[in-house]
């Protein structure tokens, strides 16, 4: 457990050796390079287990120098569950367990530059996502932030805390998919669903705070107003506090998983008018967020 209310850092450190690897991390409670593992290759038993106490350990696992086609990065994925499809693949041709994400100096946005949690519209959102940057912008930039939502919640005031609890909020893929991103909604609209505003993590049981900018639209039962104004206060929270994150900075041929049910990330566009591009795998969650 942390030490929320002063500033101090982990009560507790998190272990940084594994049997199969060890792991450099990127700050003390989230983000951990992991050393010495080739994703090219099958992954025994004990190395995903490994990977998997990382992941559930750091929440966003960073692996260097991977030279991976999009059969391994899936056969990867698989091992912690089966693919998503994401609400947007309508709209491509290709394969639909890849999403490109791709910015050149002619796209009009960046995917997910905004903090938020991958497709938290869908009734049960990815449980985590594996992004293989392959190129990356000639003028450095690029980088992704992540955010720590078990420290975010945990670094609420107790009556906030409490007054949390238990509430829902809407989530809605119209927001950036039509909002933002400007695309054509498939038949029947993109997925709007409720989730708690305070969820619990179903692997490690701590809570989680679970509304994000980019999908929550309101909290269920406060006025307009008062949603906006908890909603702006929570995101402020995210926003302001630098200690919830880790910084990754992608070099060609990195491949991050992050775990979905308690971070939120930002791709930082810093770098137009250069290119970068890379492949991302979400796997499907096994439950709706549950309190
Ligand atoms: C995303 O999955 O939201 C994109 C992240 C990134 O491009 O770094």
């Amino acid at each position: 457990m942390f030490n929320t209310r002063d500033g101090r850092s982990a009560a507790e450190e998190i272990r940084t050796e594994y049997r199969s690897f060890e792991v450099d991390s990127l700050t003390p409670h989230i983000g951990a390079e992991v050393l010495g593992v080739d994703l090219s290759k099958p992954l025994s038993n004990e190395l995903a287990q490994d990977v998997h106490d990382a992941w559930m350990d750091w929440k966003v696992l960073v692996f260097r120098d991977q030279h991976i086609d999009r059969e391994h990065h899936k056969a990867f994925a698989r091992r912690f569950g089966s693919l998503h499809v994401h609400p947007m693949q309508h709209a491509y041709r290709g394969d639909p367990e890849i999403l490109k994400v791709k910015t050149t100096g002619d796209s009009a946005y960046t995917a997910g530059d905004g903090w938020h949690t991958d497709v938290t519209c869908d009734e049960i959102p990815p449980l985590g996502s594996m992004l293989y940057v392959t190129e990356t912008p000639a003028s450095g930039g690029g980088d992704t932030l992540f955010a720590d939502m078990y420290l975010a919640y945990e670094t609420l005031s107790e009556p906030m805390r409490a007054f949390l609890d238990g509430l829902t909020a809407v989530h809605d893929g119209a927001i950036p998919y039509v909002g933002s991103y400007k695309s054509t909604p498939p038949e029947g609209g993109y997925p709007r669903n409720e989730h708690p505003v305070i969820t619990r993590h179903p692997g490690t049981g701590r809570k989680v705070l679970y509304v994000n900018r980019g999908f929550t639209s309101h909290i269920v039962g406060l006025s307009r107003p008062e949603s906006a104004a908890v909603l702006n206060m929570l995101y402020r929270h995210i926003d302001s506090t630098p200690r919830l994150w880790c910084r990754v900075d992608w070099k060609p041929n990195t491949l991050t998983f992050w775990d979905n049910r308690c971070t939120q990330h930002h791709a930082v566009w810093d770098y137009y008018p250069h290119t970068r591009y890379g492949e991302r795998v979400s796997i499907l969650g096994e439950e709706r967020p549950a309190a």
